[in-house]
């Protein structure tokens, strides 16, 4: 495959189903390579240096606002815009600070028997859910676990829980590089739904205020000043909530996955939990549930050699930053042995994931639980890939779960 025929082949809807053989095409012209005012970054490096650069920023208003004129109009893309996500210093800065300060060690600490409490429930209710012996990995285990970490993290009762896996898969095709009209007007529907929704906790919250994030954040913009505005405060919860389980729910799935197609690992991870955090790690480096993130050049700059004029657009392939031959050997294998595993998963620098303790902690608990429970978990047919590349994960994943080891301690 030619770097044209890569770069194309990225940006088509065909991405989804095995971006590897790009990324490897991608990689071979250079791990950042440039076509017009667009760059496209393989390497782990440069993927590294880019996203811990300050002059290397995010897409916020202001750049949107001069490249489109109407982008607030679609509350889906708005909401990100709002959040941290989609902000440079200070105001980056700013909210961050105010999130890592309600987002503390202590609290994913604690969350740590609410997880194993879910896991409990998730995989009781993987068992019933099979028909015919067969069960759907992503709608009982994937989607339920992550939402419902996160929903007792912000504060979001049980009962609500019900309509955020919809809710996300329509607002989160707006962080797709390329996204469809009828696709931008379903994430705005799900926006308006999900604000609605938010509105009516935080009043909620503010009248019987709890231990949790929905009441701390909303705190925080009551509180005045400069803290917080009503349109941040509403773009960093949705945020929390969506990227909170979107991302862990493929992590999942794309673990289970991994594991069911390599029966001695599995066995491996079944016997010793201890060694879930490598594994984690590696099923982190090996399909990236997230694959890619935007910056553009803030001044002249050079990465990895090639001058990269201010305004530019850099598309970082996370994805194929952690197969690269440079940084890890034997890139293509899945080697949860590896020493000195440090995927770009992620992400790097200022921006750095805030929930990745607790994504970790949710696969490394869950995961060996299913082994412990089914070890004669197989695959039940083939199973069906997102039509997402920035989201990578599994729709559907059906198995067979074998009888259930009743000795098992999960
Ligand atoms: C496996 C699961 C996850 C993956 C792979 C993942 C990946 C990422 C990546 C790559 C970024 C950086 C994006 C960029 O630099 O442009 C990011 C940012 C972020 N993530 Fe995650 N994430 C995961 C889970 C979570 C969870 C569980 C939460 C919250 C509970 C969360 C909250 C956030 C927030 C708030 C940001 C924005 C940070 C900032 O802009 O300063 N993520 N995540």
């Amino acid at each position: 495959m030619d770097l044209a025929a890569a770069v194309a082949s990225l940006l088509s809807p065909k991405a989804s189903m095995d971006p590897y053989p790009a990324y490897a095409a991608l990689r071979s012209a250079g791990p950042i390579v440039g076509t017009g005012s667009t760059y496209f970054v393989s390497g782990y490096d440069a993927a590294d240096s880019i996203l811990r650069d300050p002059a290397m920023g995010t897409y916020d208003s202001r750049q949107l606002d001069e490249h489109f004129d109407d982008w607030r109009e679609n509350l889906g893309v708005k909401l990100f815009v709002d959040s941290m996500l989609r902000q440079n210093p200070p105001n980056h800065t700013r909210m961050r600070r105010l999130a890592s300060g309600v987002f503390t060690a202590r609290r994913v600490a604690r969350l740590r028997d609410v997880i194993v409490e879910q896991v409990d429930e998730v995989l009781d209710e993987l068992e019933g859910s099979g028909r015919d012996g067969v069960a759907d990995v992503v709608a009982h285990l994937a989607y339920p676990l992550p939402i419902a970490v996160i929903c007792a993290l912000l504060g979001v009762p049980p009962e609500d829980r019900g309509q955020f896996r919809r809710l996300a898969e329509a607002l989160t095709t707006v962080l797709e590089v390329r996204f469809t009209q009828a696709q931008a007007t379903a994430a705005h529907a799900a926006a308006q739904e999900l604000t609605a929704y938010f509105e009516s906790l935080i009043a909620l919250r503010r009248q019987e205020p709890r231990d949790d994030l929905v009441t701390a954040l909303a705190a925080a913009h009551d509180s005045g000043g400069d803290k917080l505005t009503a349109d941040e405060l509403m773009g960093n919860l949705a945020l929390l909530l969506v990227a909170g389980f979107e991302t862990t729910t493929n992590l999942l799935g794309n673990g289970v996955q991994l594991l069911i197609e390599r029966p001695a690992q599995a066995a491996r991870l079944r016997a010793d939990p201890d060694l879930a955090p490598a594994f984690v790690e590696e099923i982190l480096r090996y399909d990236s549930p997230v694959q890619l993130t935007e910056r553009f050049a803030g001044e002249d700059t050079v990465v990895a050699g090639l001058p990269v004029p201010a305004g530019s657009e850099l598309i970082i392939f996370l994805g194929a930053a952690n197969r690269d031959p440079a940084r890890f050997r034997d890139p293509d294998r899945f080697d949860p042995d590896r020493a000195g595993n440090a995927p770009l998963s992620f992400g790097a620098g200022a921006h750095y994931c805030l929930g990745a303790p607790l994504a970790r902690l949710e696969a490394q608990v869950a995961l060996p639980a299913l082994l412990r429970r089914f070890p004669q978990i197989t695959a039940a047919g083939e199973p069906g890939r997102r039509d997402r590349l920035t989201l990578r994960g599994w729709a559907t994943q059906p198995v067979t779960l074998g009888s259930r080891d009743t000795a098992s301690v999960d």
